[in-house]
């Protein structure tokens, strides 16, 4: 029998992949151009924004793909080979300690078939190895097993162009890990500014640091993801509201949302970035753990952390990095609002504790944690009630077309002098109309991978 060899078919048909690592740039669906959809200055938002699906393709080529995000807690990693996997806006990411013991993180995508490399939520390995037909990948995230390789081209074959493709920047603050696809983006410091100083009220209360327990819990709720993080960004207002009947559960003296949390002394802080916390200055506004509230030596802190964080930023706040990550030091709660479609979200959330917290404080601050704002949370499901709700509704065209309000507190914001950057009253949409402007701004500018350099 003879055989002849066939003319190899892509000879000559090879495409142009400009960037050299065999990844041709994204080019969008046109981009469409928000500005009449985000009114920052007059504190107008229009409903599309969480509705719309053009727009969210959009925002996952320009707004999570251009920003640094929130990827883990540096603990969920202890010695090299340890894993867990997340995602960055839609894209699945492994995050990973390398032989050296670095931290790095690379989509989960086989760059044979494209199938998830890793299924597990966390794990420990030796080798990042494909289900599918077994391409096996090591820690620094290089090509190094190929099953029946030697039917692929001889001559042709570059096994090394065929690495899992990692992050352009990686880095941690305070614990926190966080990545972005965006080689041009500014140092992650740069991204948080100011804000870092209010995170370490929270993040910095040890100098042993931080670390997490009781795992991830993780959930699905209806609603866009900008809702909730805007809301944890900017909005102190709803509480009252929203949590009457938490607040009543949990008042220190049985009396309720009027007698303890109607005060609206307090600050709020935002910035150009996105970035946005408030919290009250009026002592009577703190719902703590017993435990955790009696384990803390105030003046002790006072020294560490100032006078102006030793009350509101460090325990009743609530802040949002942006885009999606965002936390309340109150119970320890972070989390990071996952996109999953225009109308849905997955909310990872953790508890975070001081490391030098004995047992029975770290216990009771997890299941306080769990009790307010885990799933089924009495402050948490008043939340998603709210999202879920607002989302349903917004695809009429009726309420599609109109506006929403973000005026409160226009004109408002001032440096104060106890406060870095820029505050206004606790009772403000100042940071909901900077998170939409920095959400606009990233949404009408072609990312780096546009370019097509
Ligand atoms: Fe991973 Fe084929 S898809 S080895
Ligand atoms: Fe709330």
């Amino acid at each position: 029998m003879t055989i002849t060899k066939l003319p190899s078919t892509h000879e000559g048909q090879r495409p142009e992949y400009p960037s050299g690592d065999l990844c041709r740039p994204a080019e969008l669906i046109p981009g469409v151009d928000v500005s009449g959809m985000v009114d920052a200055d007059n504190g107008l938002v229009d409903r599309a924004i969480f509705t719309d699906h053009r727009l969210y393709q959009q925002e996952q080529a320009r707004v999570f793909a251009a920003s640094w995000l929130f990827l883990g807690h540096a603990d969920q990693l202890a010695k090299p080979g340890d894993f867990f996997t997340t995602f960055m806006g839609e894209d699945p990411v492994i995050v990973a300690k390398d032989k050296s013991g670095r931290i790095r993180a690379y989509l989960n995508s086989c760059r044979h078939r494209g199938a998830r490399v890793l299924r597990a939520d966390y794990g420990a390995t030796r080798a990042f190895t494909c289900t599918y037909h077994g391409w096996s990948y090591d820690l620094e995230g290089t090509l190094t097993s190929v099953p029946n390789e030697d039917g692929y081209p001889q001559g042709e074959w570059d096994r090394a162009q065929w690495g899992l493709l990692e992050v352009a920047q990686l880095d941690t603050v305070l614990g926190l890990i966080f990545a972005t696809w965006n080689p041009e983006a500014p140092p992650l410091l740069d991204q948080l500014g100011d804000m870092k100083w209010y995170m370490e009220a929270f993040l910095d209360r040890d100098s042993e640091g931080t670390t997490v327990v009781g795992g991830i819990t993780k959930w699905v709720l209806k609603g866009n993801w900008k809702l909730a993080a805007e809301q944890f960004g900017t909005d102190w207002y709803h509480v009252n509201m929203s949590h009457a009947s938490a607040l009543m559960v949990l008042s220190p003296t049985g009396k309720g949302p009027k007698a303890e949390i109607a005060d609206t002394r307090g600050r709020q802080y935002s910035d150009e970035r996105g970035n946005g916390t408030g919290f009250p200055t009026h002592p009577k506004s703190r719902f703590d753990a017993q435990p955790v509230h009696e384990y803390y030596d105030y003046a002790a802190l006072r020294k560490r952390l100032g006078d102006a964080r030793a009350e509101g930023p460090m325990t009743t706040a609530h802040a949002t990095v942006f885009p999606n990550f965002s936390y309340l030091p109150v119970n320890g709660s972070i989390r990071v609002w996952h996109p999953k479609g225009p109308d849905a979200m997955e909310v990872w959330a953790w508890t975070v504790l001081d490391r030098s917290m004995p047992e029975e404080v770290r216990n009771a601050q997890r299941l306080y944690n769990l009790r307010t704002f885990g799933p089924s949370g009495i402050f948490e499901q008043d939340d998603g009630e709210n999202w879920s709700e607002i989302q349903a509704i917004s695809h009429g065209w009726r309420t599609n077309t109109l506006p929403l309000n973000y005026q409160m507190g226009i004109g408002s914001e001032r440096h104060d002098s106890d406060y870095p950057g820029s505050t206004s009253g606790l009772y403000s949409d100042s940071a909901g109309r900077r998170f939409y402007r920095r959400w606009a701004e990233l949404m009408n500018t072609p990312a780096w991978h546009e370019r097509g350099e």
